[in-house]
């Protein structure tokens, strides 16, 4: 939906003090977030994840919408360690939003 992607790249600008996607993106204090969607966790080549996320990751955690919704609506309640400081998207719609615009960024 491209009227929800496009809502979700205004909701990405608060992701952007942390995160790049798309050509010549790279790892700030956030890791990439090209091709994301439906694939593993912690799976960046080269950033430092906390343990919290690779044991996730290890535990087979693929960031699908349901996973993601959750994780961007309260980080650090759904996963307790992450290193992701980031109050959250209270908002569902702003999740989908955001969710929808990572698709368009697929690998
Ligand atoms: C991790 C999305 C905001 C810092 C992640 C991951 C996603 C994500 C999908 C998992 C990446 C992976 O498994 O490779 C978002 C979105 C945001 C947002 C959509 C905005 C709505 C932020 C902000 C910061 C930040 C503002 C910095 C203050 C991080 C860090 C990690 C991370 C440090 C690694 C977490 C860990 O290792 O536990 N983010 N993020 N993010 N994000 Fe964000």
């Amino acid at each position: 939906d491209a009227d929800l992607a496009a809502k979700g790249e205004k909701v990405f600008r608060k992701c952007k003090s942390c995160h790049q996607l798309g050509e010549g993106a790279k790892n700030r204090s956030g890791p990439v977030l090209t091709g994301i969607m439906d694939n593993p966790a912690a799976a960046v080549d080269g950033f430092k994840y906390s343990k919290a996320l690779k044991s996730a990751a290890e535990g087979g955690l693929i960031w699908n919408e349901t996973e993601l919704a959750a994780f961007l609506a309260k980080p650090k309640a759904y996963l307790k360690g992450t290193k992701m400081s980031f109050a959250g998207l209270r908002k569902e719609t702003d999740q989908a939003a955001v969710i929808e615009y990572l698709k368009s960024f697929e690998e």
